[in-house]
């Protein structure tokens, strides 16, 4: 039987209704709004006294209601921590994609319950933070086993599960580099290619050079699996470039671009997606947002959560960080931690509020979403809802 919920009492609502053409740095927020949830979707919007009838009716009181975030890059699947390393990177030993394989070690040591389990506590913890659907990578696995089992639980548990087989090369493989890349583009791919809604290859010093890169990428490809790059991270390169040239749906970090690389990326539908909790967590300097959003490139904004570069699960915190140190205005960053999400994830129906859209939505105990950046490090999060039910 269909049941109507009306949601009312909303002292500012965030549609980001994709259609209306508006300014990006102005979200339209409109009092007095109200919106039925009916089978999971948003099926009424608009103003309070013209609302149909409902069943039920949830009166937030004063809040206000943004779309639930959509963090579309994470690293779930692991086990143990890095506590330790991130110690000494703060007291000066810089930040190295080889610390990936302390993970890795950890990971492939870990049963099933444990992994599983660990997911399941991050997503709870995004969910109190207000995001209603995640993205989530392998690549603490590493051997054909390792990555499927991580590949099914990411499956099973996210949103959308993407295979990053390539993350770095395993210990085992040090001076068997091509070796190990035969491996990923073949049986292992051909293994996890039935769970992966994405390939990823980290394309950095350290990780996957060019040549690399094309290999896995082509391989993908040839699947008919789409693909997006963990991009100039660390510095100048080639990731952003081969993102664009392959179609990819995002290039992830773009913390060192060049002239080209922005204009490249404004050219594309490949969604740029800022991680600024790795900038936070390893001390380094953040992405020149401002560049990628003045030139008309697409940006999303995601956590990045994993236990190396950056332990945060918190998109309020990102958006703190995206405005006050990568000069995003507050709609900007609401935006692109929504609708931008959702855009690189390939998704019309997420990031936003408009009719038809999936009933993915946080309450906040604040007059406006501008409250998430102005009260940085405060629980704000009311109530969560995904799929028109209350998650969190
Ligand atoms: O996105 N860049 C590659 N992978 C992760 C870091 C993983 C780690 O340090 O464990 C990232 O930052
Ligand atoms: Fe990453």
């Amino acid at each position: 039987m269909r049941h109507a919920l009306l949601v009312t009492g909303i002292g500012e609502l965030t549609v980001n209704d994709p259609q209306a053409v508006d300014d990006a740095s102005r979200p339209e927020p409109y009092a007095d709004a109200a919106f039925v949830v009916e089978d999971g979707r948003i099926a009424w919007l608009g103003h309070a006294f013209e609302a149909p009838a409902a069943d039920e009716r949830l009166d937030v009181a004063g809040r206000a209601v943004i779309p639930g975030f959509v963090d579309s890059h994470a690293h779930l699947v692991f086990a143990g921590d890095r506590a330790a390393e991130f110690s000494a990177r703060m007291t000066g030993t810089p930040y190295s994609a080889g610390g990936i394989r302390t993970t890795v070690a950890a990971t492939r040591a870990a049963d099933d319950e444990t992994l599983r389990g660990n997911v399941r506590r991050l997503i709870r913890e995004m969910a109190r933070q207000g995001t209603t659907t995640v993205e989530c990578k392998t690549g603490y696995g590493l051997t054909v086993e390792d990555e499927l089992r991580a590949l099914r639980i990411a499956k099973e548990e996210c949103d959308a599960a993407t295979f990053l087989g390539a993350h770095v090369v395993p210990a085992e493989y040090a001076e068997r580099r091509a070796e190990y890349v035969k491996l990923v583009r073949g049986p292992m791919l051909d293994a996890c290619a039935p769970y992966a809604d994405y390939v990823d290859v980290f394309c950095e010093r350290g990780a996957y050079d060019e040549a690399e890169t094309r290999l896995v990428l082509d391989a993908a490809k040839a699947r008919g699996i789409p693909v997006r790059l963990h991009a100039n991270q660390l510095g100048h390169g080639p990731g952003v470039r081969l993102a664009v040239e392959y179609g990819a749906a995002s290039a992830d970090h773009c913390t060192h671009l060049d002239a080209a690389d922005v204009e490249a990326l404004a050219g594309s539908p490949t969604v740029a997606t800022l991680l600024p909790g790795v900038e936070f967590s390893t001390r380094s300097p953040y992405p020149d947002a401002r560049a990628l959003l003045d030139a008309g490139a697409r940006v999303a904004l995601a956590t990045d959560c994993n236990p190396g570069s950056c332990y945060t699960s918190s998109m309020p915190l990102c958006l703190a960080l995206a405005v006050r140190e990568m000069r995003m205005s507050p709609g900007e960053a609401l935006r692109a931690a929504t609708l931008g999400g959702a855009a690189a994830l390939g998704r019309t129906d997420l990031g936003h509020l408009a009719t038809g859209a999936r009933a993915d939505f946080a309450v906040l105990d604040a007059p406006s979403f501008l409250h998430l950046m102005y009260r940085p490090g405060v629980p704000l999060v009311h109530s969560v809802w995904k799929n028109g039910t209350r998650i969190a």
